[in-house]
């Protein structure tokens, strides 16, 4: 080995190295534990030679230290000098999801009755006849059971027409005294409009207990009203006719828009219907083998999108299901 030819050999290249990588390639290879100089200073049997050797390695390592200076300086330079990052910029939001708006207000109701004490129920959407129609006592001649009104997945099971079998579920599973909520999505045959859907959501409500009458009825829907709309709202109540409930209403509450005085949104009435309700016919207590001597109820039931409507004005039912970011990203 040619000492003088080795050192300027490996001096090009440490002047060579163009970045800190490079440096490190020629630090190895000439001066690294395999290199030619080091497996020469190893075997190295004279005085002479090893001083010569000690010498270029030292010149190497003093080279290589000063090229490292240059290039990591160079490199400091490169990023002070070089295009930045302007941190004073307004960052991009990376986009975040957020509840569906029949969510948020399904969430809010059962807030609102958990609040009551409830037992929120969690029905499943196929029900059966017997749940859906005969156990709350609807006539076998009744138009909603028709094919062509309801979704019949056999003779017997259906997508529930409403979430009323929850009452019949929950009173089969439960004894007395019951107070329940229960809310999802149910559906009919309807052809999609401004206000039909062939799913929509519902709340059910049911309670149970001794010496129920309607004027507790009246309370609840008085105040679940009012915890949805405010606590000016008044409720009034219609009679009307549902299979399972004795009597029937429908109830009502004042409008929030105009406070009663009449508007668009009431249809210049000052109030807006709600929903179904009643006290629950003894017959269907019987049909779930409680005994109507000893317990009596109430029921109601309204969907959830008009509630989503009615408060933000949105005119057509079928924004819900759309899913149309613009539309469902302002709530
Ligand atoms: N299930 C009825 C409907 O869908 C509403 C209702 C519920 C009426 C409970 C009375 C009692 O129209």
């Amino acid at each position: 080995m040619d000492p003088q030819a080795l050192e300027s050999e490996a001096l090009s290249a440490i002047e060579a190295s163009a970045s800190p990588a490079e440096l490190d390639d020629a630090r190895v290879r000439y001066l690294g534990r395999k290199s030619e100089l080091k497996q020469a200073l190893r075997e190295v049997r004279d005085r002479e030679t090893g001083m010569v050797l000690n010498a270029v390695r030292e010149r190497l390592e003093a080279a290589a230290g000063a090229r490292e200076t240059e290039l990591r300086t160079a490199e400091l330079e490169a990023v002070f000098t070089g295009p930045s990052v302007d941190v004073t910029l307004p960052g991009e939001r990376p986009n975040r999801g957020h509840l569906h708006l029949i969510t948020q207000i399904r969430r809010e109701v059962e807030d609102i009755f958990l609040g009551l004490g409830y037992e929120v129920y969690d029905g499943d959407e196929v029900a059966t006849v017997f749940e859906n129609f005969d156990a709350l006592t609807t006539e076998p001649g009744h138009p909603s059971r028709s094919s062509s009104d309801t979704f019949y997945l056999d003779e017997s099971t259906v997508l529930r027409t409403h979430t009323s079998p929850d009452q019949i579920r929950v009173m089969q599973s439960r004894t007395p005294p019951i107070y329940m909520v229960s809310l999802g999505r149910v559906y009919r045959r309807d052809t999609p409009d401004a206000t039909h859907s062939p799913t929509f959501n519902q709340v059910e409500s049911l309670v149970v207990d001794r010496h129920i009458t309607l004027a507790d009825l009246k309370g609840t829907v008085l105040h679940f009203s009012r915890a949805l709309f405010g606590e000016e709202r008044d409720v009034r109540m219609r009679t009307s006719y549902f299979p399972f409930t004795e009597p029937s209403v429908e109830f009502d509450v004042s409008c929030f828009l105009c406070d009663g005085a009449g508007c668009a949104v009431c249809k210049h009435s000052g109030w807006i219907e709600m929903g179904g309700a009643g006290v629950v016919d003894p017959d269907v207590f019987v049909n779930v083998g409680y005994d109507p001597e000893e317990v009596s109820g109430f029921a109601f039931g309204l969907g959830l999108e008009r509630i989503a409507m009615l408060r933000h004005g949105l005119p057509d039912l079928r924004l819900f299901w759309e899913n149309d970011l613009r539309v469902l990203g302002q709530f």
